[in-house]
């Protein structure tokens, strides 16, 4: 029987990750799937996006001094220090993460705290989750992560199937896949797909498309840049809950399809 999937989703800042990773998130749970979402951003905000109120204190992983040296061998900020990089993990999903009302569970990895010191134990924490978690046919991990090449070094996203490169019609953030595509290459990730969001003409898929193919990345989605997520944000809803048939969700829901195709082949899962 095949297990279930983990995909990251990453890119230059503000492309659209979180709102890619949170609603891909709630669509696999709609059709019944059990996901956890990692948001591995140190300045988190996926759980809005999954319906969890803003103001939800949100508990963070590195906030768990105990837990994080207890598992690492390291407290939070013990930079300098030898920590376990392959600390236990198994119970971790179901003792911290939030859980949002379509029953998405939510774990958030960190913030810094003014002189809390570096995050490396509470991400050796995640980077061994993502890496040993056994996942039943049925369950899928998403990680939300950070902006920018950082998790790279640290190889957060090393033990997932699909890496998700966000893109936007914009040189700058051609030339943030471009340097991905090479980090991820050494990483050695397997399926390495191209999105492009907020598309607004046909030219800019051509343009994009034209120079990803240059790249080696494959654009496997595109989606719409669409005025109903910019009113969702202002009536403070996520676009999933202002409109599931908006140009946005619709385009996030073939991705989903998709991925689920290549995953499962035509096998019901
Ligand atoms: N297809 C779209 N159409 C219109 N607006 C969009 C679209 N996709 C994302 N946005 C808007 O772009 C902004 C950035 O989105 P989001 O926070 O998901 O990006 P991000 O890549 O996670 O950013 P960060 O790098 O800060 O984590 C948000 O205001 C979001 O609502
Ligand atoms: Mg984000």
């Amino acid at each position: 029987m095949k297990r279930g999937f983990k995909v990251a989703v990453c890119g230059k800042g503000g492309v659209g990750k979180t709102l890619i990773a949170g609603t891909l998130a709630r669509l696999l749970a709609r059709r019944g799937f059990k996901v956890l979402a990692i948001d591995v951003d140190s300045n988190p905000n996926l759980h809005s996006t999954l319906g969890i109120a803003i103001e939800t204190p949100l508990k963070p992983l590195a906030y768990n001094e105990e837990l994080v040296e207890e598992r690492t061998g390291a407290r939070p900020g013990g930079w300098g220090l030898f920590f376990s990089l392959n600390p236990r993990v198994d119970d971790i999903p179901d003792k911290f993460s939030l859980v949002s009302p379509e029953g998405v569970r939510l774990l958030v990895v960190g913030m810094p705290k003014a002189g809390l010191g570096c995050l490396c134990p509470q991400n050796a924490l995640v980077k061994s989750l993502v890496d040993h978690i056994v996942l039943a046919r049925n369950e899928v991990v998403v990680l939300d992560m950070e902006a920018g090449l950082e998790h790279f070094g640290r190889g957060t996203a090393k033990g997932v199937d699909y890496l998700l490169i966000v893109m936007e019609p914009t040189i700058k953030s051609l030339e943030t896949a471009r340097r991905s595509i090479t980090l991820v290459r050494e990483l050695g990730i397997g399926r390495v797909w191209g999105i492009l969001n907020k598309v607004r003409s046909d030219e800019e898929v051509e343009f994009i498309n034209r120079k990803s193919r240059d790249l080696g990345i494959d654009i496997v989605s595109t989606i719409p840049y669409d005025d109903n997520v910019v009113t969702a944000e202002m009536a403070g809803v996520s676009i999933l809950d202002y409109d599931s048939n908006s140009p946005f969700v619709s385009a996030v829901s073939r991705l989903c399809d998709i991925l689920l195709k290549d995953w499962y082949g035509d096998v019901p899962y």
